[in-house]
């Protein structure tokens, strides 16, 4: 038996520990070979000057972990096949190198965007970028505390896959009082994307027709394509959506949902009015197709009230409303929800339960007593007050640089959290000029379905995220294009 010298080191963990970790490291420098014996436990003790007992502990801990084995009458024993020298084998005969295992992805209705993220730039004019900045955390925070202080324990474990029930009970109220939407059943989602992912997984099937708005939202497109749908643009003019022309598509075609942003048009920020909605709902009546209608900022309406969603007036109960927590707080909550008809609940609480056991209802908890509490009104009436002023400044803006000739036109959104401005021609040009600059924003290109609509003269430049000074800012830099 070899003798064997032993470095302990991390002091600070228990001795047994340190020696099972001392003899792992001579194990692999191979100062002791598979098989060897190892000195006995009252040897090793009197070597390293410890208790016996200590000794048995590592050598137990060793032949747990499968480094050692105890052999009656002979002692402790390297083990015939370490764990090291397998894995090291296993790479010699299977001639492999390391990370060259190549991966079998499926394709995908998506694109992999490896592009630097938009928070990451100077200058964000991300279209739904929030001033987190601006988040009021320390009034969360009591909250957040009272739901650790005293968390309701029961809703803490598995089951109920809906969400937690007091915080969707404050949305009901919310619901009802903001949006006007009763008689709907709510569903808690971790953002309004698992949402639509839920939604394509259940309600289509591959070969679906989804009717969308031809500028409109990619990753609502890339839920319902990775479920197989085909996607169906709808023209649209001014005044949002071009309602004959979704007339002549559900009379030609077997459309089975449409997916529709009518307060707040994403990404022309248009809203749809009020008797244009009618048409759609009588349409998708008679037609028997469910709306998906997508309400993600419309606590942010500025001149009036905002106009009732399609969701507030469905006999039918055709109309699957989703909202979001991402603009009102920030994208990392994960919080959004659904209002949907009380037939179709059970089958996406079901499904979701294929994903995902729960959402995060320590959070929703939290968020329902901040709710409840009243302070959670007072923050939405400050932040629309202040993306109002931004919306305000940036108008304001624009106009000087129209003033001094500049031949930029825009429309001043009712509502919402960016500006669809039409540079007139080389949009996509002024987009590269941006992020060079370190200023982030996206042209029409971005948004269109089929591409070659792309008139290549819109922008979308968010002005909610960043203070009038910093947008200012961002503004001269990106409008020196023009002077180039
Ligand atoms: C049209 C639209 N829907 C939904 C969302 C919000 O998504 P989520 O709740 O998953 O953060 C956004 C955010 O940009 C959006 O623009």
């Amino acid at each position: 038996m070899k003798a064997l010298t032993l470095t302990l080191t991390q002091p600070a963990k228990p001795k047994f520990l340190q020696i099972a970790r001392a003899i792992i490291s001579a194990i692999k420098q191979g100062k002791v070979n598979a098989k060897e014996p190892l000195p006995s436990a009252r040897q090793l003790a009197a070597e390293l000057k410890t208790n016996r007992h200590t000794i048995m502990a590592a050598y137990q801990e060793l032949i747990a972990q499968g480094w050692v084995q105890s052999i009656e009458r002979q002692g402790y024993r390297v083990v015939e096949s370490i764990p090291v020298e397998s894995s090291r084998h296993a790479r010699k005969s299977l001639k492999c190198e390391k990370n060259t295992f190549i991966w079998q992805i499926n394709p995908t209705a998506f694109e992999l965007d490896n592009s630097k993220p938009a928070h990451e730039y100077s200058y964000n004019f991300a279209g739904g970028n929030p001033d987190i900045s601006a988040f009021p955390f320390h009034e969360l925070k009591p909250y957040m505390s009272e739901s650790l202080t005293r968390p309701r324990l029961n809703h803490l474990s598995y089951g109920n896959n809906r969400g937690d029930d007091q915080f969707i009970s404050q949305l009901a109220t919310y619901l009802r009082r903001a949006r006007s939407i009763t008689n709907k059943e709510i569903i808690t989602v971790n953002g309004s994307q698992e949402a639509l992912y839920l939604l394509s997984q259940v309600l289509l099937k591959p070969g679906s027709k989804v009717a969308v708005e031809s500028l409109g939202y990619r990753p609502a497109w890339n839920a319902f394509t990775t479920a197989g749908a085909e996607l169906v643009a709808i023209k649209q003019h001014s005044k949002g959506i071009d309602i004959e022309h979704l007339t002549q598509l559900v009379k030609q075609q077997s459309i089975s949902l449409i997916y529709l942003t009518p307060l707040h048009q994403y990404p022309t920020t248009v809203t749809l009015p009020i008797h244009e909605r009618g048409k759609i709902y009588q349409l998708a009546a008679k037609y028997q197709i469910a709306i998906v209608e997508d309400d993600y900022d419309h606590e942010f309406h500025y001149s009036s009230q905002p106009l009732a969603p399609l969701a507030a007036n469905d006999p039918q109960g055709l109309v699957i409303y989703l909202s979001t927590f991402s603009k009102i707080m920030f994208p990392g909550c994960r919080i959004g929800y659904m209002a949907v008809d009380k037939s179709l609940a059970p089958a996406l609480i079901n499904y979701r339960s294929v994903m995902n056991h729960k959402p995060n209802v320590l959070m929703q908890d939290a968020i329902g007593r901040w709710m409840k509490e009243g302070s959670f009104e007072r923050h939405l009436r400050r932040t629309t007050k202040q993306y109002q002023q931004r919306r305000n400044n940036l108008i304001s803006q624009l106009e000087q640089y129209q003033e001094q000739g500049l031949d930029i036109s825009f429309t001043i959104p009712a509502g919402g959290m960016a500006i669809w401005l039409d540079v007139k021609k080389n949009a996509k040009e002024l987009e590269r000029f941006a992020l060079a600059h370190d200023i982030y924003l996206v042209s029409e290109s971005g948004f269109h379905l089929d591409k070659e609509n792309d008139e290549n003269r819109y922008i979308r430049l968010g002005f909610a995220g960043m203070k009038p000074e910093k947008m200012n800012q961002g503004l001269a830099i990106l409008f020196s294009y023009f002077n180039q």
